[in-house]
């Protein structure tokens, strides 16, 4: 009996397991109750009561060398059985993002190909501006009340010591004073930027945000030429089911001036939180350039004319993608901003 079990352990220790079949050979011999282990331990009742303590002993030691052996190539034929993960699959796409832009850039990048098409160029200026480009050069009175339209971030000369004529633009407006000043009529140009003003952060304001400026001087300019180019423009960012109204407004550097509506995107006209009830929703102002301004870059206003507008990036986007809160523009939340392309 001894010597049985030396050569079965031998057997165990050199049976080779290489593929599910022999696996199975294994199993049958050694492990299974109908194995050659199996009949051993029948025999064991046979064996004189004084070495049956030892030969037991001997016969479990094989038994758990043989389970451990099967056990262990069990394992290896079911991992590859069940396709683990293979860690490092170069086919697979990379899992890591590749990011997207942001919608005031995509937006912006729209609007600039929309004017584009109807052949304005893109002109920039800086945002630090001194008064006179963000406002005397625009038809803005010293004092006049217009000023305080436009809550200023003034540029500290030293410690404390405010200096009154540096300040962040408003508005994308000194830009087209810029251009006038180095080129001469026809003018026709878009002028995307970011512009500040003193607000309390909210829903619906911030400090910082974006503008888009068009100017258009040449000779014989008409009202209807800006209620064209603006409507074009309205149909071709919105759809061209938009509808588009005008409403007299003011301002300084323009002489009538308006802004103009769109149907509200969101509640399609009906009136919503949104719109205030209204149905619209302003999207721009506009105007015939003011004859004093042409004077002021000393173009001469007998023989040009021209119209201006001005809108909000993020106004636009807004309604573009209904987006309730100007907020989430600035706080790099991936989770927003991924879901633009
Ligand atoms: N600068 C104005 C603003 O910030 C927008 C504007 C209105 C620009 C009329 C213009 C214009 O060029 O003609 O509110």
């Amino acid at each position: 009996m001894k010597e049985q079990i030396t050569s079965i352990q031998a057997e165990v220790e050199r049976f080779p397991i290489g593929n599910e079949s022999e696996l199975e050979q294994f199993r049958i011999q050694f492990v299974g109750r109908k194995g050659r282990l199996a009949a051993l331990f029948d025999l064991l009742k046979d064996v004189p009561a004084e070495q049956r303590r030892e030969v037991g002993q001997a016969l479990n030691g094989l038994k758990n060398l043989a389970e451990a052996k099967f056990e262990e190539a069990q394992s290896q034929f079911a991992g590859a059985g069940a396709k683990v993960e293979i860690p490092h699959d170069l086919t697979l796409l990379d899992p890591i993002s590749q990011g997207s832009l942001h919608p005031l850039t995509l937006v912006r990048a729209r609007i600039l190909e929309i004017f584009n098409r109807m052949g304005f160029s893109v002109s920039d200026g800086p945002e630090i501006e001194t008064d006179f480009y963000n406002f005397t050069a625009l038809n803005f009175p010293a004092n006049h009340p217009a000023r305080e339209m436009q809550d200023t971030f003034f540029i500290e000369k030293g410690a404390g010591e405010i200096q009154d004529d540096v300040l962040l633009r408003t508005h994308t407006s000194n830009v087209q004073i810029r251009l006038m000043q180095h080129q001469k009529p026809p003018i026709r140009s878009v002028m995307p930027g970011r512009v500040y003003r003193n607000e309390a952060i909210s829903a619906r304001a911030h400090c910082l945000f974006h503008q888009v400026e068009g100017l258009y001087v040449d000779k014989q300019v008409s009202f209807k030429d800006l209620k064209d180019t603006l409507y074009h423009f309205a149909k071709e960012m919105f759809g061209k089911d938009t509808k588009v109204r005008f409403r007299p407004s003011y301002f300084p550097f323009t002489e009538p001036s308006a802004e103009m509506d769109i149907t509200c995107l969101l509640c399609k006209g009906d009136g919503c939180n949104v719109c205030k009830q209204a149905g619209w929703v302003e999207i721009a102002g506009a105007g015939m350039v003011d004859p004093n301004v042409l004077e002021n870059v000393g173009i001469d206003s007998t023989k040009y004319n021209g119209f201006a507008f001005g809108m909000g990036i993020e106004r636009i986007t807004m309604l573009k993608y209904q987006i309730k809160d100007l907020r989430l523009f600035t706080e790099n939340d991936v989770r927003f901003l991924k879901q633009f392309s």
